[in-house]
């Protein structure tokens, strides 16, 4: 949601009643006159007042109330926090800008959403992305600061060199987005917690010191980028969104149907591991049943080749 936050809306609808209401009680207290509504009022004066209390009520507390209501509310049921959001009018920040990044940069500009989009190189090296797309090129800390929603979409093993405080002072409410996968022989090299069984994107989640939704992991770039369809299409992908918050999660479910995609919640994120690199649905861009399906018969064991290499000494 671009513009005004919650508190300040509810706040602007209340400024405006309060000032209907003076403004109908000056305008019938112009044409009475004090003293005429201390003692007897005129006929025209009862009709200006009526004319007034009509006014403020109806047409301010109508304004009210589409001010009030002018975003869609979301309801976290475990914090009992109410979250407060215009899904078609998002602040996204993006921090990485490769395969992933640049496709969802892209996609949710093309969609209205308002993008900040991060490097490690700099806001300098992403002009042509910027004036290609109408998007914000920034640094890696702006990016964490600017969004209703932030994703981190950057290589697994680079993860640890972000700014260990990046996440500090944003609010809670912010929903942070893992893309990661753990590529351990072709790229992270050993990541020895995940190794050890920890799901990915927990290990992201410790790392970052904030709770993260993992999506967009399990279908490559090209697809992400064209294989969108409308709601009800056949064959339309599903894509598995798992996290802890169930309101932040349903903001990623939002934003992956606005994507072209059927989200399927795959649960909390310690099930994550369930749509990992080796798993039925992992890049085999099923439907939302197909999705279901291989989700349950994903086996947590890691296959040798989402492994760590063992180097033996000799
Ligand atoms: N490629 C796919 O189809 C695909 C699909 C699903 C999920 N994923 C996963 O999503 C993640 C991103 O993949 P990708 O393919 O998009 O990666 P990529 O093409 O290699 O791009 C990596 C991006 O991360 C940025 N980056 C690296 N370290 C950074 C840091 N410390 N701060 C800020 N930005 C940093 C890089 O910026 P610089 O160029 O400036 O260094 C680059 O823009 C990976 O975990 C990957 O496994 C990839």
């Amino acid at each position: 949601m671009r513009g005004i936050p919650g508190r300040s809306r509810r706040l602007a609808a209340l400024a405006i009643f309060v000032l209907l209401a003076v403004l109908a009680g000056a305008v019938w207290i112009g044409y009475t006159g004090w003293e005429s509504t201390a003692v007897i009022m005129p006929a025209w004066g009862w009709l200006m007042m009526s004319l007034g209390i009509f006014f403020t009520v109806v047409v301010g507390g109508g304004l009210m109330a589409l001010v009030f209501f002018s975003s869609r509310t979301g309801f976290d049921e475990a914090t009992e926090l109410q979250i407060e959001y215009d899904p078609k009018d998002m602040t996204i920040g993006i921090i990485g800008a490769g395969h992933i990044g640049d496709t969802l940069t892209r996609r949710f500009s093309a969609l209205g959403h308002t993008v900040f989009v991060a490097n490690s190189r700099g806001p300098e090296t992403l002009t042509s992305l910027a004036n290609e797309t109408g998007t914000t090129p920034v640094s890696v800390r702006e990016a964490a600061r600017s969004g209703e929603v932030v994703i981190v979409t950057i290589p697994e093993n680079k993860v640890p060199s972000l700014p260990r405080d990046l996440f500090a002072g944003v609010p809670a409410r912010v929903v942070v987005v893992d893309t990661g996968n753990y590529y351990p022989q072709q790229r992270d090299g050993r990541i020895a917690a995940i190794e050890d069984g920890l799901p990915e994107s927990r290990w992201v989640e410790q790392q970052l010191g904030r709770p993260v939704i993992k999506a967009f992991n399990n279908i490559y770039a090209q697809r992400l980028l064209e294989g969108g369809k409308p709601a009800g299409a056949p064959g339309r992908i599903g894509l598995p969104v798992a996290g802890d918050d169930k309101a932040a999660k349903a903001i990623i479910l939002e934003l992956v149907d606005q994507l072209g995609f059927d989200g399927v919640d795959a649960g909390g994120l310690g099930e994550s591991w369930r749509q990992q690199p080796g798993t039925p649905v992992y890049a085999t861009d099923l439907d939302a049943k197909g999705v279901r399906r291989a989700l349950s018969e994903a086996s947590p064991e890691r296959k040798s080749e989402w492994r760590a290499k063992v180097i033996r000494a000799g």
